[in-house]
């Protein structure tokens, strides 16, 4: 999960690595009054999870209330790579005598943090990285004893800062790696952190993704939902506690266990390449084992309020769950959605006891619902179903 720059502004705060201070806009006025309380100099900022705000004019230093209110009407509602700018962060502008480079991450394939450092920060640290590798440098940390005052010194002297200046330098190395480590992150990133013309050492902009897998232990993440960028079927998945992925084509998917619906993705994408129209996944969906009727119906549910969905495959492979508990969970399924269903919908079954699934869904006789008998057969099927409903 990646944080928006004023939340990784007020993590390090609360870290204590020096920032300065930020406050958030939603409109001109706001920023206006903002700027008015932080002045007289300020950045007006676009708050938006992407790289290369400034270069894309997201970035503007204002000298008045009056031109932090221009700045951030031309700002707010800007496009920024395919993320709508909503809010700006109106912060102090800062006395900048050097940019520097600064990030701490997670190195999977080595299982240790790698820091990047380099005194030639700002804004085009991905092409020093290319063309002037020497210029940015890379040390390897020790998960276990993380970014201690011994790395951070190792850290500064190999990024060749001048003497008088790695101290303080690698003293707010140390903080931002308490930050990484208490908060449970894999980047943490500082681009610039800047030596101002009084000698501090500031962070002037930060980004900071969280490790969605320690979520668990950090219930004041709640605060971070970034509901109005997240996809609203995904919201209403998520909070019936569904395992689901928005895809943009028409063919709704559930299925039991990740494996199996990643291989129906695959094989409905590949029945629907020759049909009109190209019909793809709409969605990724695994209902995982012991699906009852309630998930059945929750599942379909979300699927079929999907207006881009225009057949479903349900795919289901009978290990632990009989098939025949399947076979009704559909069934019962169709039931509590009543006048809500309205897509044709193709059942592939296999597995423990799929000949008493079969047989109930044959029983039952739903108009929407029709059984194939090979996950090929199926995904050909909802393709074309989807195709049509074109
Ligand atoms: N508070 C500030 N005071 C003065 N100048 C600033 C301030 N914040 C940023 N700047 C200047 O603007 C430049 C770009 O800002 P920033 O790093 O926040 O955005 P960016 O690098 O374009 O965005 P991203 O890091 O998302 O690519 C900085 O390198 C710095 O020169
Ligand atoms: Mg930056």
């Amino acid at each position: 999960m990646d944080l928006f720059e004023y939340q990784a502004r007020d993590m390090f705060e609360a870290g204590a690595v020096p920032v300065l201070r930020g406050i958030v806009a939603d409109t001109p006025e706001a920023a206006a009054m903002a700027a008015a309380e932080l002045g007289p100099v300020v950045v007006v900022k676009a708050q938006v999870k992407t790289g290369g705000r400034g270069k894309a004019g997201g970035v503007k230093l204002a000298r008045s209330p009056g031109e932090a209110f221009e700045f951030a009407s031309q700002i707010l509602g800007m496009d920024i790579k395919g993320h709508k700018v909503r809010q700006v962060m109106v912060a102090e502008g800062a006395d900048i005598a050097e940019e520097y480079y600064f990030s701490l991450l997670l190195d999977r394939t080595t299982g240790k943090y790698l820091a990047l450092c380099s005194r030639e920060g700002g804004m085009a640290i991905e092409a020093l990285a290319v063309e002037r590798p020497d210029a940015l440098a890379r040390v390897v940390i020790d998960p276990l004893t993380g970014l201690d005052a011994a790395a951070a010194e190792e850290v500064v002297t190999a990024a060749g800062f001048a003497v008088a200046d790695r101290g303080r330098i690698a003293e707010v190395l140390v903080k931002l790696g308490e930050v990484y480590r208490n908060n449970d992150a894999t980047l943490v990133e500082v681009n610039p952190l800047v030596k101002t013309g009084d000698g501090r050492i500031i962070a002037l902009d930060g980004k900071v993704t969280l490790d969605g897998n320690a979520e668990f232990r950090h219930p004041e993440w709640a605060e971070y939902a970034d509901v109005a960028a997240e996809d609203p079927l995904e919201v209403s998945a998520k909070a019936k506690g569904l395992n689901y992925v928005k895809l943009d084509g028409s063919v709704g998917i559930i299925g039991n266990g990740a494996g199996l619906v990643m291989s129906t993705l695959d094989v409905v994408a590949r029945a629907g390449a020759d049909l009109p129209g190209q019909p793809r996944p709409a969605n990724f969906l695994d209902i995982g084992g012991g699906a009852s009727a309630q998930v059945m119906a929750d599942g379909l549910e979300i699927i079929l309020s999907d207006p881009q969905v225009k057949s479903v495959f349900v795919n289901v492979f009978g290990g632990i769950t009989a098939c025949s508990e399947v076979a009704k969970g559909i069934i019962d399924a169709l039931k509590m959605l009543g006048e809500k269903d309205t897509k044709p919908i193709v059942v592939r079954l296999d597995g423990n006891s799929v000949e008493v699934g079969r047989h109930i869904l044959a029983e039952a006789a739903h108009p929407l619902v029709r059984v194939e008998k090979t996950m090929d057969a199926a995904a050909r099927k909802a393709a074309e179903l989807a195709a049509e409903g074109e």
